[in-house]
């Protein structure tokens, strides 16, 4: 076995750099000129050594020269080497102190040892291996030091990266759900971000009621993320979603053993969201049970965790959503009147899309823009025709099976520039347009001024709803030069 410290010549071998680097400085500072010689002798082929005669001498070298080592006597006539040592900390605090020293003065020793002053010493008269050893191992706990001080730095460094990006994220988390994502021009939309815009800055509780895909989910978050509550906690419970027991622990929470495979204590989302948001989706699915322990939080702010002897106080701001028609479930008993007002402080109504075809453009080429971009397609727009089936379309799933419809088309359309009727699904395409509802016959006019009030009406809704004539045209089914002449005698501008 060859000891790892021993070279070929019997000698122990000095510590090393990577190859390549300077080999390690070793400052000697004693006022024996022979003893700094023969130290020299026994370190000067490993390392760079450097000789002071005096702590002051010492100390100047120490400002001068990289030092990795310091070795000092500590008899010497004008500072002892613990005193030169505290200097020597002051300019280079990373260097290993190691002190000579006779037996005599081990008192002195202990001290600076104990207080961390030095590494450790040499005693006078010493063994040239010994000092090796002990130098080379002074050196490697510098060398652990130095890469461990390099560590922390990279550390740090990455923690700062970190911290930076985190601080994006969450804006970006942020932007993603602010206002500017809910697309929508139509008057009934500006409505609606009107109510949000007002509600969002204050604590009340907001139901939001609409058809499936409406927007329910983006609203609730939109009013979070634009609030003063939106550096806390936004959570989501689809109410709809669990058996009454797990939908019960996973609000309230409950005590360990509080049921079956309840194996330790578990908080509740509306102690997660404390100082928070909470989304109750689907809040009309819930039972009876939960409805009055809902009532209770929201009229004290108490909750009780399954299990648990004691209430606690919360402070959550409740947004809840449903599809369903409330107001009838409260009429046929099936959902509690107090908790139905107690929710509804504010209600935003999210209209279907079919009642807001204007916005159905904006939002196809919103979604267009998105897909092609995440597809990596150059699709610029919709021909007329295709935009108008789009406009005209039912969209039961609203924007929901609008964004899925769009998507579906980017993802088949190959290397096209824009989208014809024959891309979209085959339901939109053989459907013909549905006839706008006439509405009311009108008895009590004479059938010219009728159908006139029919046409004014039709003609409105088809520019409005299409943004342009032309596409009006093409939805009426007349030419556009037509539909300008009976405008101008409906005297439509
Ligand atoms: N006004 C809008 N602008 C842009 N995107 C919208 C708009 N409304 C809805 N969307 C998009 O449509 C999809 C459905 O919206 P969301 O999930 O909010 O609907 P929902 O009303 O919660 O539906 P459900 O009742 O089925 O839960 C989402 O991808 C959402 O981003
Ligand atoms: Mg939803």
């Amino acid at each position: 076995m060859t000891d790892p410290n021993w070279n070929a010549d019997g000698e122990i071998e000095g510590a090393r750099r990577e190859p390549g680097a300077r080999p390690y400085g070793i400052l000697l500072v004693d006022d024996e000129p022979g003893i700094l010689e023969s130290l020299e002798l026994t370190l000067g082929s490993d390392y760079r050594v450097f000789k002071a005669e005096s702590g002051e001498a010492g100390l100047e070298i120490l400002n001068a020269e990289e030092i990795a080592l310091i070795i000092v006597d500590q008899v010497m006539p004008s500072m002892t080497g613990v005193e030169f040592l505290e200097k020597a900390i002051e300019r280079n605090p990373r260097a290993i102190r190691m002190l000579l020293t006779g037996y005599s003065d081990l008192g002195s020793l202990a001290r600076a040892i104990n207080e961390g002053r030095i590494y450790s010493y040499v005693t006078k008269p010493w063994e040239p291996d010994d000092v090796r050893l002990n130098v080379k191992r002074a050196l490697e706990t510098y060398e652990l030091a130095t890469e461990n001080i390099q560590l922390a730095a990279a550390l740090s460094e990455a923690n700062e990266r970190l911290r930076a990006e985190n601080v994006y994220l969450r804006r970006e988390v942020e932007r993603r759900y602010a206002f500017d994502q809910i697309l929508g021009s139509s008057p009934a939309m500006e409505r609606v971000f009107d109510v949000m815009e007002k509600v969002a800055e204050t604590d009340a509780t907001v139901l939001i009621t609409g058809e499936t895909g409406t927007g329910k989910d983006l609203v609730a978050r939109a009013i979070h993320y634009s609030g003063p509550r939106k550096q806390r906690r936004f959570v989501a419970q689809n109410c709809a979603a669990l058996p009454d027991t797990l939908l019960e622990s996973e609000l309230f929470g409950h005590k360990r053993g509080s049921f079956t495979g309840a194996h330790a204590d578990k908080k509740g989302l509306f102690e997660i969201a404390h100082r928070g948001t909470i989304f109750l989706d689907e809040v009309g699915e819930t039972h009876p049970g939960m409805q009055v322990r809902l009532l209770r939080v929201l009229q004290d702010g108490e909750i009780r965790s399954l299990g648990a002897s004691n209430s606690i106080n919360v402070d959550v701001r409740v947004i809840a959503a449903t599809n369903r028609n409330l107001l009838e479930d409260v009429a046929q008993k099936r959902f509690r009147e107090d908790l139905y007002y107690r929710l509804r402080v504010v209600e935003i109504a999210l209209p279907p899309l079919r009642e807001r075809r204007s916005d159905i453009p904006l939002l196809a080429h919103h979604f267009l823009d998105f897909a092609s971009r995440k597809m990596n397609r150059k699709i610029q727009g919709f021909t007329n025709a295709a935009m108008d089936r789009l406009v005209a379309a039912e969209w039961s799933g609203n924007v929901r099976e609008l964004e899925n419809e769009i998507e579906r088309i980017v993802a088949l359309s190959g290397d096209v520039e824009t989208i014809g009727v024959e891309m979209l699904s085959e339901r939109l395409r053989n459907e013909p347009p549905p006839a706008e509802t006439p509405g009311e016959v009108p008895t009590d006019l004479p059938l010219n001024t009728a159908v006139d009030g029919l046409k004014r009406r039709m003609i409105t809704d088809a520019i409005r709803e299409t943004g342009s004539k032309t596409r009006a045209a093409a939805r009426l089914g007349i030419p556009r030069q037509s539909l300008q002449k009976m405008m101008k005698r409906l005297g439509l501008s």
